[in-house]
């Protein structure tokens, strides 16, 4: 939650809203993807809304559920989405999705150093390790989840100290003695750690606006302790109250045990919502954006997330712990595989159910179905039950479902005083309320 107690919301600005049969629809819009002003407007509704940041993830491959009966443009850097957006906006922050596991951190430093300059003090970094893509950095395969975690977290240490390389109080602009900058202010790294040689400084001053706010998604031990001691916020798979209630009391603990107060780290699960009138064209809705989904495409998705197979299996039967694979299998995401190993071993679902559940439908997140009253009751259940701080929507089903969002259900929020009717500041750790206490140092060591 920011300073006040209320809620952080973001928007995916991932067309989700066109998933499954959704770009079908005749209403859809679905040309209009492919514009720069399709996603502009978005932002524009997103600002009018007061919401904290606008969020976009990101990948460096191709999968094959991309292509096919899929809505989808491919993956425009998201970067550079945000700095078209930086210029017709002027309050929203802009979340960006940069891998540690593909890039050399100086661009990296650089790029999101630019992006907040462009955007006067609104960007936002999430941090991800990546699951696939390593085929397009070379002939090397992924590296482990172990070692992307300890190129992440010498990455960040490396991407922040180039930010402290050049402070903006360096910037002297001083006509009368001639000095523009002072070099004193301006300093080397000198980084050498186990996976970077970064000497620096940055080639551009930080802006006068401070730190950008840091995300972090993937929740396994070692994601949970890497988010614990670096994240502002988390952008978590959240499938049921359960598994929230969970990780945010973890996260917390965590980042308690790191030094950090646990109000500096704040849960934002996605929310993909479907809303309408009435309760059951929501639920038609749903069922639209998931009919795509066969039983054997459910089934091969259950293998690929926790390398399970059930296709033995009669809907009706009971699936058990005992069935689960080793847990030191290789999986692609161990946050996704962890999710549904406990969901089986503490419900013994049947195998229809397994099949139905957000791990298998898509990436996990916390789906709401029904009118504005029924998500709005949800969100605030989750809330009271401590397990959020604030959300990223992820619009689900149709564009009128985003537009009961923005025109009825934030309002509802704002009257129950859970989220803000106007912007006090204007940068994105302003939104967010990050206290410069509470933001985690820079870390010297690895
Ligand atoms: C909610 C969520 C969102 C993610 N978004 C992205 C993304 O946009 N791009 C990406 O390359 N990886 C993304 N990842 C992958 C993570 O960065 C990480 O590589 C993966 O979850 C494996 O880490 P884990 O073992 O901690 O789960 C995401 C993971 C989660 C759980």
């Amino acid at each position: 939650m920011n300073a006040n107690g209320q809620l952080c919301i973001g928007l995916s600005l991932s067309a989700t809203w066109m998933k499954g049969h959704g770009w079908r629809r005749p209403d859809s819009g679905v040309e209009r993807m492919g514009s720069i002003d399709y996603y502009i407007d978005l932002a524009k509704l997103a600002e009018k809304a007061k919401l904290d940041f606008l969020f976009r993830a990101d990948y460096l491959y191709v999968s094959p559920q991309m292509l096919g009966d899929s809505a989808n443009f491919g993956s425009p850097d998201p970067t550079m989405i945000f700095a078209a957006i930086a210029r017709e906006t002027e309050h929203i922050g802009l979340v960006t999705t940069v891998s540690t596991t593909f890039n050399p951190p100086y661009v990296v430093a650089r790029q999101l150093q630019s992006l907040h300059w462009l955007s006067n003090g609104r960007a936002g970094w999430n941090i991800v390790t990546s699951i696939e893509g390593a085929e397009n950095f070379g002939d090397a395969p992924m590296p482990s989840p172990e070692e992307r975690y300890a190129r992440a977290r010498e990455f960040t240490d490396v991407v922040r100290k180039l930010w402290a390389s050049f402070p903006h109080e360096a910037i002297r602009i001083d006509r009368e003695s001639g000095q523009f900058t002072d070099p004193q202010q301006v300093s080397a790294i000198d980084h050498s750690g186990e996976f970077y040689s970064v000497k620096g400084p940055l080639s551009l001053p930080a802006h006068s606006s401070g730190s950008i706010p840091l995300f972090q998604a993937g929740a396994s031990d070692i994601g949970r302790n890497f988010a614990a001691s670096v994240a502002d916020a988390i952008f978590a798979a959240m499938p049921d109250l359960e598994s929230g209630v969970e990780l945010r009391h973890d996260l917390r603990r965590r980042a308690e045990e790191q030094g950090r107060d646990p109000d500096a780290i704040r849960i934002l699960p996605g929310l993909y919502f479907f809303l309408a009138d009435s309760r059951e064209e929501a639920q038609a809705l749903f069922a639209e954006a998931n009919a795509h989904f066969s039983t054997e495409r459910r089934l091969a998705s259950l293998k690929s997330v926790l390398g399970l197979d059930l296709s033995g299996l009669a809907l009706n039967e009971r699936v058990t712990a005992d069935m689960l694979p080793d847990p030191e299998q290789k999986v692609r995401s161990r946050t996704h595989a962890e999710l549904l190993r406990r969901f089986i071993a503490n419900h013994q679902p049947t195998v229809a159910e397994v099949l139905s559940r957000p791990e298998v439908l898509g990436s996990a997140h916390w789906v709401s179905v029904g009118t504005v009253d029924d998500v709005l009751e949800d969100i605030v259940q989750k809330y009271d039950a401590g397990a959020i701080d604030g959300f990223i929507a992820l619009p689900g089903g149709s564009e009128k479902s985003m537009e009961l969002f923005f025109e009825q259900l934030v309002p509802k929020l704002v009257e129950r005083g859970l989220f803000r009717s106007e912007y006090a500041g204007s940068t994105l750790k302003e939104h967010l309320g990050i206290r410069p206490e509470l933001q985690s140092g820079i870390q010297s060591s690895i």
